[in-house]
């Protein structure tokens, strides 16, 4: 029997998941948002049968739901995850997990208690170029990762003033809480080692200049909050000796934008990366995934060829969810990995906050 699912949130991700669910063979059963009419507007959009302006008339009206996926605001990540978790449901969340490490502990724990699954969309490990480059980091090419770079830096790209994005009490923060997505695979790639400390600074240039805003996002509002960073710079370490340091931004005077992760192993150096020629939009973007070794004395670059996918691993990522509780695929992430990120994030903020190294 298929996996009955539904999605909680009508925006333009609904689209990724319903495609990833139907792909992997699920039946996406109902759609619900806070605002009725977009419920109904993507629901039709979808070809989903059912919609519903609210979340627990749904859980009622809907008792055989088997998993809901979570496309909404920051700030309502953990209490809906938790509301659905404890209707017996599994969850599969988009990032960042929640708005801090806090929220995401309590999200884990009842996730144990409920023996459900909880996962994250963090569709970058869905890339074919992560799926290829993490093959060749488990059959032991790569050795050891010591310190990778990770990236996810725009010129022009915050995603509109003053909507729940700029609202760090509705989003958590800025490109620090949202662009982590290259933070998570350099963790993936290391093996997700325990943090030890991370010394982190943050920048406002920018943030309030339309000038800079991107070809997404969502609409301004306009007596609405701004009070998130536009860029972030830090240096993170781990108990097992490995480090990294990143660097991520909506609003930076950087050539292009860039989303990528370097890294630095005993038997080679890699890089997965995207380079997009105009911020966000896909059809001037160039995919690498790339090995450096040092083969009969002498360095050598490789290129590994993988199909193209523009939507960045999104469509995958949520195909795993689905194989995931059908039991055919191994999960892509797991809430500890995930409490893990949410901690780094956290000590990254209170980092920039106080200008010291914080301890993890
Ligand atoms: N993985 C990715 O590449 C990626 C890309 C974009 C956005 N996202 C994430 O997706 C999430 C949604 O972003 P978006 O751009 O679609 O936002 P959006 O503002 O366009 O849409 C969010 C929708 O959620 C609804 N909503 C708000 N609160 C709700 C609640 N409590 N219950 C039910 N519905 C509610 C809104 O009415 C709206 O229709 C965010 O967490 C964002 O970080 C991920």
């Amino acid at each position: 029997m298929s996996t009955k699912i539904a999605i909680i949130g009508a925006g333009g991700m609904a689209a990724y998941h319903a495609q990833g669910f139907r792909d992997a063979g699920a039946d996406i059963v109902a759609l619900a948002d806070a605002n009725p009419a977009a419920a109904e507007k993507a629901a039709a959009k979808h070809g989903i049968g059912r919609h519903f302006g609210d979340v627990a008339e749904m859980f009622k009206s809907v008792p055989e739901l088997d998993a809901v996926s979570i496309i909404v605001p920051n700030k309502f990540h953990a209490p809906l995850a938790i509301a659905a978790l404890k209707a017996g449901k599994h969850v599969f969340c988009e990032k960042p997990p929640a708005l801090n490490a806090r929220e995401m502990a309590q999200m884990k724990t009842i996730a144990e208690k409920a023996k459900k699954t909880l996962m994250f969309n963090f569709n970058n490990r869905a890339r074919p170029e992560s799926y290829a480059m993490m093959e060749h980091i488990q059959q032991g090419s790569v050795g050891t990762i010591n310190s990778c770079q990770a990236k996810w830096i725009r010129r022009t790209g915050i995603p509109g003033f003053g909507g729940w994005f700029t609202n760090k009490a509705l989003s958590g923060g800025g490109p620090m809480i949202d662009l982590l997505h290259m933070i998570d695979l350099g963790l993936y790639f290391m093996g997700y080692p325990e943090p030890a400390h991370v010394l982190a600074r943050t920048y406002q240039d920018h943030i309030d200049d339309k000038s800079f805003k991107g070809p997404w996002g969502i609409p301004d509002v306009a007596k609405g909050v701004t009070d998130v960073e536009a860029a972030a710079h830090g240096f993170v370490t781990f108990q097992s000796g490995q480090s990294m340091s990143f660097a991520v931004s909506w609003a930076e005077m950087n050539k292009r934008e860039e989303v990528s992760v370097v890294f630095q192993g005993s038997k080679a150096g890699g890089m997965v990366q995207r380079l997009f020629g105009v911020d966000g939009i896909d059809s001037t973007a160039i995919d690498a995934c790339e090995l450096y070794t040092h083969e009969n004395g002498r360095p050598v670059n490789r290129s590994i060829i993988v199909p193209l996918d523009a939507p960045m691993g999104r469509v995958r990522s949520a195909m795993n969810f689905i194989r995931t509780l059908e039991g055919t695929e191994k999960p892509l992430n797991t809430p500890d990995q995930a409490l893990s990120l949410m901690k780094i994030i956290d000590g990254a903020y209170k980092s920039a906050a106080s200008g010291r190294p914080i301890t993890l």
